[in-house]
C-alpha cells in the first residue's frame, strides 16, 4: 500500500461491545455460572439436548455441553444485536469495502454464491467469476484427460502448487479432506522457503510429466518466488527442456499480472482472482486450481456448492437459529468471560488432519488484532489460539490437560457417521471415542465417585484418600460435536463456511478489522537486510541477541 492514498470510507459499525448492556448483563450472569455444573443441568432438563440442537448446511449441532442457559443465549444475541451485526453481515454480503483498513470489499462468498449481485465499485462481480471457473474447468479437463502435454509429448501426471499461507493451506487440506475423491493426477504442495521442502518433494518426479502452478496473491511473496525460480531451474536442469517450453509446465494463479508476465508465464496460462478475496479465504478462488486438477472440476463446484448453502443458511437463517453465529458468541463468551485463551478443533476424520493449521490461519491472521475499529487499543481479549489433531490420536496427547489441566479449553468435536472406506468395527471405535470425550469433559467425576471406585477395587482407604484427589476430574468443560453422514465435497465446503462465518461474527463484536494483517509485515522487512548479512554484506545495527546469532551462523556458513 505505499505510494497508495485513498479516501478512508468508513462502512462498519465501531461499537465498543465493553461498552454494551448486553456486556453488563453478560458480566452479571457469569456470577450465576459459581452455582451451575453442566451434570446438574441435563439431569434438571431432559430436553437441554433438544433444546440446544441446531442444524446447517447437512451439519448437525449439538450445542447443549456448552456453559449456556436461555438466558446466556438471550443475552449473547442482545449483545451481537446491540454491535450491530445484521448490519454488518449486510454490508459485507453486498460488497461495500469493509476492509476498510485497505479499502477492500470482502467478497469471497461471491466466489461460491451463484445468485449474488454483489458489486464492487458498480461492477457486478459473478461475470469474472464465472470466467474463471470456466479457464479452471477447461484447463482440468485438459490435464486430466491427457489433453495436455508436456513439452515431450508425455502426459501430466503430477501438479507441484507451490504457494504459502492461504495459497497453499486451503488446497492442501481440501486435498487430504477429500482423499477418497483424488483421480489418477498426484498433487503436491510446496511451501516452506526451506530448500528441503521443495528437494524432497521434487525427487523421482519426472520433469516432462509435471506441471507447477504458482499460486500467489501478490506474486511477489519472498517464498514462494524463490521456489517457484528453483523449481523452473529444476526443470531445466533436469531435461532437455527450452526455456520456451516452460510454458507447458508452469501456469500462475494470481491478482498481479505484470509480476506473472515478468517471472516469463505467459498471461493466457495464468488464472485470475481479485483483491476482494482475502487470502485465507482464496481457496474458493483459482487458488483451488490444483483441487480442480486432482479431485476434477465437478467435485471442486460441489464444495463450492457446500459452501454456498451454508453461505444462505448465514445470510438467512434468524440469528437465534443460526449456526455460525452460535458458535461466534459462545466463542466470545468464553474468551471475555470465562478467560479462554484458546480453542481446540478435534475431528473425529482423519481425512481432516490438516483441518486446524488451516483454521490457524483463518482465525489468527484475522482476528489476531489489538487495535479496534476506532484505532485505538482494545481493552478486552480478542481473537484465541486455535489448535488441534485429530481424535483419537489427542487423546493420548493433550487431552489429559483439557480434562485435568488448569487452562480453560472449549473443544469442538466433528465427527462423520461414516467412513469413506470402512474397515471392521473401526468407524464405531472412533465414534464411541469421540461421544466419551465429550460426555467426560462435560460430566467429570467427583472425588466422592473416584474414591467410591478405589473402593470397589479393593484399594486400602489410606490409598483410597491419597489417589481419590488425582483420579477426579472436576467436569464442566464445555464442547460442540458438530456431525455429518460422511466427509463429502459438499460437507467440507459448508463446514468450512462455517468456520469462515464464525471468524466474521466474532471481528465484528469484538470491533477489529478481520480482514487486514499488518502483523506479518514487520518480520518480513527485517528478514530483508538480514539475508544480504547472512550472505556476507556489511553488517547493520542489531540487538546484542540478533547481531550475536547473526555472528554465530555467518561463522558457521563460512567454514563449511
Ligand atoms: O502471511 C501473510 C500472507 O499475506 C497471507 O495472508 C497470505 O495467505 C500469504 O501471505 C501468501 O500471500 P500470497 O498469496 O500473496 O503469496
Amino acid at each position: 500500500m505505499q505510494g497508495i492514498n485513498f479516501i478512508f470510507i468508513r462502512m462498519l459499525p465501531k461499537v465498543d461491545p465493553t461498552k454494551t448492556q448486553s456486556w453488563q448483563k453478560l458480566s452479571q450472569h457469569y456470577q450465576t455460572w459459581e452455582n451451575l455444573h453442566l451434570r446438574r443441568l441435563f439431569e434438571e432438563d431432559p430436553q437441554r439436548f433438544e433444546r440446544f440442537k441446531s442444524a446447517a448446511a447437512g451439519w448437525q449441532v449439538d450445542l447443549s455441553k456448552n456453559l449456556m442457559t436461555t438466558e446466556t443465549q438471550e443475552l449473547l444475541l442482545a449483545l451481537a444485536r446491540e454491535c450491530q451485526l445484521p448490519e454488518a453481515m449486510e454490508a459485507q454480503r453486498k460488497g461495500d469495502p469493509i476492509n476498510e483498513t485497505e479499502q477492500r470489499a470482502v467478497l469471497h462468498t461471491a466466489l461460491r454464491d451463484r445468485s449474488n449481485k454483489a458489486r464492487v465499485e458498480g461492477q457486478e462481480v459473478r461475470p469474472a467469476v464465472k470466467e474463471v471457473l470456466e479457464q479452471m474447468h477447461d484447463f482440468s479437463d485438459l490435464l486430466i484427460s491427457g489433453n495436455w502435454k508436456g513439452y515431450s509429448g508425455k502426459t501430466i501426471k503430477n501438479v507441484v502448487n507451490i504457494g504459502i499461507g492461504g495459497s497453499d493451506l486451503g488446497p492442501a487440506m481440501v486435498y487430504e479432506a477429500l482423499k477418497p475423491y483424488r483421480n489418477h493426477l498426484h498433487c503436491y504442495f510446496v511451501s516452506n522457503v526451506d530448500g528441503q521442502h521443495l528437494q524432497d518433494t521434487l525427487q523421482g518426479l519426472p520433469p516432462e510429466q509435471t506441471l507447477f502452478i504458482i499460486a500467489s496473491k501478490t506474486f511477489t511473496t519472498q517464498e514462494t518466488m524463490t521456489n517457484a525460480h528453483s523449481a523452473r531451474a529444476w526443470f531445466l536442469r533436469h531435461s532437455d527442456a527450452k526455456e520456451t517450453d516452460v510454458a507447458k509446465h508452469f501456469v500462475a494463479v494470481s491478482t498481479n499480472e505484470e509480476k506473472v508476465k515478468e517471472f516469463g508465464i505467459n498471461p493466457s496460462n495464468m488464472f485470475g482472482f481479485w483483491d476482494w478475496v482475502g487470502g485465507r479465504y482464496s481457496v474458493w478462488s483459482a487458488i483451488g486450481l490444483s483441487l480442480c486438477c486432482g479431485l476434477g472440476f465437478k467435485n471442486f463446484e460441489k464444495l463450492l456448492r457446500g459452501a454456498e448453502a451454508m453461505d444462505h443458511h448465514f445470510y438467512e437463517a434468524e440469528l437465534e437459529e443460526n449456526v455460525p453465529v452460535q458458535l461466534a458468541l459462545l466463542g466470545i463468551w468464553y474468551v471475555n468471560f470465562w478467560g479462554a485463551r484458546s480453542e481446540a478443533m478435534v475431528p473425529y476424520n482423519q481425512h481432516l488432519h490438516r483441518l486446524a493449521a488451516y483454521f490457524q490461519q483463518g482465525n489468527m491472521e484475522s482476528n489476531g488484532k489489538r487495535i479496534n475499529r476506532a484505532g485505538t487499543p482494545v481493552s478486552y481479549a480478542t481473537g484465541p489460539v486455535v489448535w488441534g489433531e485429530p481424535g483419537t490420536n489427542g487423546q493420548h496427547a493433550f487431552f489429559q490437560l483439557l480434562h485435568q489441566g488448569t487452562p480453560f479449553i472449549p473443544v469442538d468435536f466433528i465427527g462423520t457417521a461414516f467412513s469413506a472406506q470402512e474397515t471392521g468395527d473401526h468407524q464405531a471405535k472412533l465414534l464411541a471415542n469421540l461421544l466419551a470425550q465429550s460426555e467426560a469433559l462435560m460430566r467429570g467425576k467427583t472425588p466422592e465417585e473416584a474414591a467410591a471406585e478405589l473402593q470397589e477395587e479393593g484399594y486400602s482407604p489410606a490409598l483410597v484418600d491419597h489417589l481419590a484427589p488425582h483420579k477426579a476430574f472436576p467436569g464442566n468443560r464445555p464442547s460442540t460435536t458438530l456431525l455429518t453422514d460422511k466427509l463429502s465435497p459438499e460437507r467440507l465446503g459448508s463446514l468450512l463456511a462455517l468456520y469462515e462465518h464464525k471468524i466474521f461474527v466474532q471481528g465484528i463484536i469484538w470491533n477489529i478489522y478481520s480482514f487486514d494483517q499488518w502483523g506479518v509485515e514487520l518480520g518480513k522487512q527485517l528478514a530483508k537486510p538480514l539475508l544480504s548479512e547472512l550472505q556476507g554484506k556489511a553488517l547493520h545495527d542489531h540487538d546484542s541477541s540478533t547481531a550475536g546469532l547473526l555472528q554465530m551462523l555467518r561463522q558457521w556458513r563460512a567454514d563449511s
